[in-house]
Parts: C-alpha cells; structure tokens; sequence
C-alpha cells in the first residue's frame, strides 16, 4: 500500500484499530512482532546515502539521538490516537514536557500556567523559566476569566494539564483555545491524567500535547518514557531543542512502550469502569469525608468533563475522615493498592498526597495546592473491582 491509501485507511480507522495498525509499514521486516533496533548508530550503505541521513531532520535511522525506528512506531500511533500531524518520543514524561517548554519560548517572553500543576512542571514554572527571564503568571486552571485577564502582548505559551494531578480540577480546553488564538498563543496540554482515548486536546484546538508515556501509555509501570504530539513544524522546531538537551528513550523502552500501546483502548475502557465504580462506593462509605472524580455528579467541574472527556480515568482523589494518622493507617492496610507513586498501569497504585510531598513542598504551598493532610490519591488498575472494594472496606475499618 502507498503513503497516501495508508494514510486514508487510518482516517477511518478507530483507536483499537489504530494502536495495532497505525505502525504499519515502518521498517517493515516481516516480523508480526516488531523488530527492536538495539543500536545507537545507524551504517549508510554509501557516503552520498551518509550525507541524506545527516542531512535529513528526524531521520528515524542515524542516530538514536535524532530517531529510531522504534520511536517512529510509537511516534506514528500516538499521532493517529492524538488526532495530530506528528509525535516525537522522549526519555520521560518531564523530558516531553521540559524540551517543549525550552524549544518554544525565550528570554522576555511570558507564559501562563496553572497554580497546580504536576510538581516538577511547577518547578520549570517557578524557578527555571524565570531563570532564563521568561516572565511566568499562574492562574486558577478552572477560572477562565482569570485566564483572559492574564493575557500580555509579550504572552507567548498557556500551559495547560487537565484533569490536574493531584486534585483532578479540570480546565476547559475550548475556551483557552479561544482566548489564545486571536493573539497568536500557543497553547500546550499535559494529556497525561486522562489519556488520548478519554481526551483529545487538539480536537479543541490545543497545538502541543504532552504525555508522561510512564502512565497509561505504557501502561504497566515498567519504563519511563515521554511523547510530544503536535504539528510537522512544530515537531521539527522542538526536535532540534530535544537533540540538544537529549531526553532519549531506549529503543528496548521504546518496544516495551509500543507493546503497552497495543492494548491501551481496552485497557483505558476496563479502567474507567472500575473507577467510576469505586468512586460511586468511596462516595458511599461513612469513614470517608469527600471523593473528587471528574465522572461524579458532586464533581464541580462534572458537565465539563462530560463536554470535554469521553471517559474519566484512573485517578481518584479521597479524603479520609480525621487527620495525617489515620490516613496513614488506611494506606497501610490496603493489601491489594501498593502504596506507590505513578497511575494508570495495570496494578491498582495509592499514595497519602500528604506524605508524597511533605518533604519538598512547604506547608504552605500544599495549601495552595489544594492538599489536605488527610487526602488519598489511588490510581485504579486492572483488578477485579468487587475484589479492590473489599479491600477498601476492610482498610477503612483499621481507621
Ligand atoms: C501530569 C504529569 N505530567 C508529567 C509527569 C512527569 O512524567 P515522568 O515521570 O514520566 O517524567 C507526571 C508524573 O507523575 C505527571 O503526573
């Protein structure tokens, strides 16, 4: 099949379709299994072939620096799922997320951000930006005209990451678009919580989405790796900042990432079930005080998310009734939820937010933050969700 008839089976296909097919034809070796290029350089068969390869932007076969065939696979799914032109795959999350922002802006630009974002993000906004005299303002993700009020003429990037980690307060993706069009303003979303199957930035308009792959992408807590899904111009613009600063994945990651990939819709579908089924039970126990999911009705956001998400994810925020300890207590005695960082894998993962960040978050901005001492991060995972309520029920009576 040519370029083109590939490129319009892909319009018509759908996401399950799409992870297992949208690679297709990348170094098509006659393997089902995709072959992994265990290689840090690639050999020309000529020096003219040499200077094509040096000479090519993104060249998925010279140094895996620049590209890998593997990437390239992992790069064209992501773009199909993403709805976007391109992708480009990085060593992590933060990589995407840190080579974006360097790639885009410079010295005397301004950017808006959230005043709660993923806590490393937070850090490239309060500290690092401005080190490099960019102008930073963070404004209340869910107040939009806070969002407009922020706007400057030198006001060259929004970064956006809805649902937001870890209080899962939306922000309307539609309507930054709207603000930032007019004044020519990129707009960048962190994907991450809620996944290319429950939401697709770019079908509002978002120009750049960022993903931590570590998540759902991969899915089974295994690797780290980042994806960045964007326009070919933008793509080419950020892949000459992401060689410089080389947030590279292994192309053994990069296999482990596309075999993840292969299963994310009927993983993502199971997911969004068992959350939403635990977060209606979590919302029903006595010892618990309040449940925060985007597919709950008490969701203040929750016609938003309807709007906005085709499902709702992993992650649900609770807070226990009482303090720090008894939180503590029910972390503890939960036996199937490891207590461990990450979400959207295929083990059920909880944290005590509080305890997370203690030590590199002062009192104050946890409040900021939204972080009460008794609040519970779980990520819901694959196992059977009558199994994951008993275990709640029996953690919540050691309260
Ligand atoms: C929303 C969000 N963005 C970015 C990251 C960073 O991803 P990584 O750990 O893959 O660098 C995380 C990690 O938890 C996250 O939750």
């Amino acid at each position: 099949m040519n370029k083109r008839d590939h490129e319009q089976m892909l319009e018509a296909l759908r996401d399950e379709t799409l992870v297992i097919h949208a690679d297709d034809g990348v170094n098509n070796e006659g393997t089902v299994a995709p072959a992994i290029y265990y290689t840090a350089t690639f050999r020309a068969q000529n020096a003219s072939e040499f200077a094509d390869m040096a000479g090519t932007p993104r060249h998925p076969r010279y140094y895996t620096r620049y590209g890998n065939p593997v990437h390239e696979r992992v790069a064209r799914i992501m773009a199909e799922l993403e709805g976007t032109e391109t992708a480009l795959v990085t060593g992590s999350g933060m990589g995407a997320i840190a080579t974006t922002l360097f790639a885009l802006v410079s010295a005397g630009d301004h950017v808006i951000a959230q005043t709660r974002h993923y806590m490393s993000t937070a850090k490239i906004m309060d500290e690092m930006l401005p080190r490099f005299g960019v102008e930073v303002t963070l404004v209340e993700q869910a107040d939009v005209a806070a969002i407009a009020a922020a706007i400057r003429p030198h006001t060259k990037l929004i970064m956006v990451e809805t649902p937001a980690n870890p209080t899962l307060v939306l922000t309307d993706l539609a309507a930054v678009v709207e603000l930032a069009r007019p004044h020519g303003i990129i707009v960048v979303a962190d994907n991450t919580f809620a996944s290319p199957i429950n939401q697709r930035p770019h079908d509002w308009g978002v120009d750049v989405v960022v993903h931590s792959a570590t998540k759902y992408l991969g899915g089974h807590h295994d690797l780290t790796a980042g994806v960045i899904c964007t326009s070919k111009e933008l793509a080419e613009q950020i892949w000459h900042t992401h060689i410089s600063i080389g947030s590279v994945l292994s192309p053994m990651d990069a296999w482990l990432l596309l075999r993840g990939l292969r299963t994310l819709p009927l993983r993502i579908e199971r997911i969004n079930s068992n959350a939403q089924a635990l977060a209606e039970f979590l919302e029903a126990q006595p010892q618990i005080e309040r449940v925060y999911y985007p597919g709950l009705a008490s969701h203040p956001q929750h016609e938003l998310a309807k709007r906005q998400m085709r499902g709702f994810g992993a992650v649900i925020a609770f807070a226990v009734k009482g303090g720090y300890e008894e939180t503590q207590r029910f972390v503890s005695a939960l036996k199937l939820s490891l207590n461990a960082v990450s979400l959207g894998g295929v083990d059920s993962l909880v944290v005590h937010t509080a305890a997370m960040w203690e030590g590199v978050m002062s009192e104050e901005q946890m409040r900021t933050a939204g972080i009460p001492a008794n609040f519970v991060r779980f990520s819901v995972g694959l196992e059977h969700v009558e199994d994951l309520k008993a275990d709640i029920l029996q953690a919540l009576q050691k309260i």
